[in-house]
């Protein structure tokens, strides 16, 4: 087991990464569950289904008061309005108090949800993040919660931190394929913004089937813990907070696009970093053929580009001047001096346009 303490200003807590997590983990909180008036874990329904005995188990064999169970739509359909509400309505009728504590059990979208219930039910109360996805090693860590407006995706929310994050890594056997595909566009991420040599042994990868559990754990670890010397640096995205955004300008924009629940959010963050590179070989002088060579890397793992050509450029950038980093209309993106070193830069119209007009040349031809 790997665990790893993060101290934010005004709160430190662990993540607790490996396998058997909930019964080696849970007793270390003994205490704290136990002045707890309520418990309740709010999990996602395919979770539920899935895994729920899992978490309940353990935890019941601590905690003496019965615990409530809500199960939540599956995924991105979550993060509701009317399903923030139900949650509230649920921890009202079962009497819950500022002594309850809640458990977030699923994806990144059951925990931001959650996360959010958590931060203004009675103006606070404590969560604990049971992450259920590859792309949750991400988004369990950092402290933003938040729903969708119709308007946008993300745009209601709050930083708020949870008192642990409890990642059982066997749970992911259960995934999906292109959960797989999503959660590992941001450990790519991860690598790109941080390291080399980890950028280069995913690239000899040809595939992610034969990945072993324990090789996810070394992954999963190396991402938190790039996310977590971000988030400590920077908690309210100032300055080098926004590094994380890798990928997501361009990426945002394919995903709301091609329609939230069509292309997954690591799917379109995957798209986004080739853009990004490409931008980055023209603007900031990373080294040629970086951008191309990701871009065949991510081919062969089985990502589709197919998604560039089904829109015109004039609506991802009326997607990417929404994006919450556009300021008085200027876009900035983050790219790459080299592998490991990002940089935000404002880019010109121009320049978007020749990178788009790239990636657009190669999703039609292919890579091979
Ligand atoms: N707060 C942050 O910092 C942050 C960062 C990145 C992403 N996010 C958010 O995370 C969300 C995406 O999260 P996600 O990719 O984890 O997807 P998700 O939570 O939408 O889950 C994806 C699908 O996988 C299923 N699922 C979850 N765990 C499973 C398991 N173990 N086995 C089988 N199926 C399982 C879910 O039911 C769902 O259908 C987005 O809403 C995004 O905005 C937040
Ligand atoms: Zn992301």
């Amino acid at each position: 087991m790997h665990t790893i303490s993060i101290d934010m200003q005004d709160k430190q807590y662990d993540v607790h990464v490996g396998s058997s997590i909930y019964e080696t983990v849970l007793p270390l909180y003994k205490d704290q569950l136990l002045r707890a008036d309520h418990v309740v874990i709010f999990v996602d329904e395919v979770v539920a289904k899935l895994h729920l005995e899992r978490l309940l188990k353990p935890l019941q064999s601590i905690v003496s008061n019965q615990i409530d169970v809500y199960e939540l739509p599956s995924g991105e359909s979550c993060k509701s309005v009317e399903t923030f509400m139900a949650c509230h309505s649920f921890l009202l009728e079962k009497g819950c108090t500022r002594k309850s504590i809640v458990f977030a059990f699923g994806g990144g979208a059951c925990g931001d949800l959650v996360g959010f219930v958590a931060s203004t039910f009675m103006r606070g109360i404590p969560f604990f993040q049971c992450p259920t996805t590859i792309l949750a090693h991400d988004s369990a860590v950092g402290g933003k919660t938040a729903i969708n407006h119709p308007q946008g995706k993300n745009m209601i929310g709050t930083f708020y931190q949870p008192d642990a994050v409890l990642f059982d890594v066997s749970i992911l056997s259960t995934l999906p394929q292109q959960e797989i595909l999503s959660g590992m566009a941001e450990v790519i991420k991860h690598a790109l913004i941080s390291d080399h040599a980890w950028v280069e042994e995913l690239c000899s990868l040809s595939t992610f089937d034969e990945l072993s559990p324990s090789k996810y754990l070394t992954y999963l670890v190396k991402g938190i813990q790039v996310k977590t010397q971000i988030v400590e640096a920077d908690e309210f995205e100032q300055s080098v907070r926004k590094y994380l955004n890798f990928g997501h300008t361009y990426g945002h924009a394919i995903e709301a696009s091609n329609g939230y629940g069509k292309i997954t959010h690591g799917e379109s963050v995957a798209i986004g970093l080739v853009f990004a590179l490409i931008l980055s070989e023209k603007i900031v002088s990373l080294h040629k053929g970086t951008a191309r060579k990701l871009f065949e890397v991510l081919s062969e793992f089985g990502y589709s580009f197919n998604p560039v050509l089904q829109h015109d450029l004039n609506t991802l950038l009326s997607y990417m001047k929404r994006d919450k980093k556009a300021s008085f209309g200027d876009l900035h993106f983050v790219l790459l001096e080299k592998i490991g070193v990002p940089v935000m830069k404002v880019v010109s119209l121009q320049d978007i346009i020749w990178a788009d007009t790239q990636l657009r040349k190669w999703s039609k031809e292919g890579y091979k």
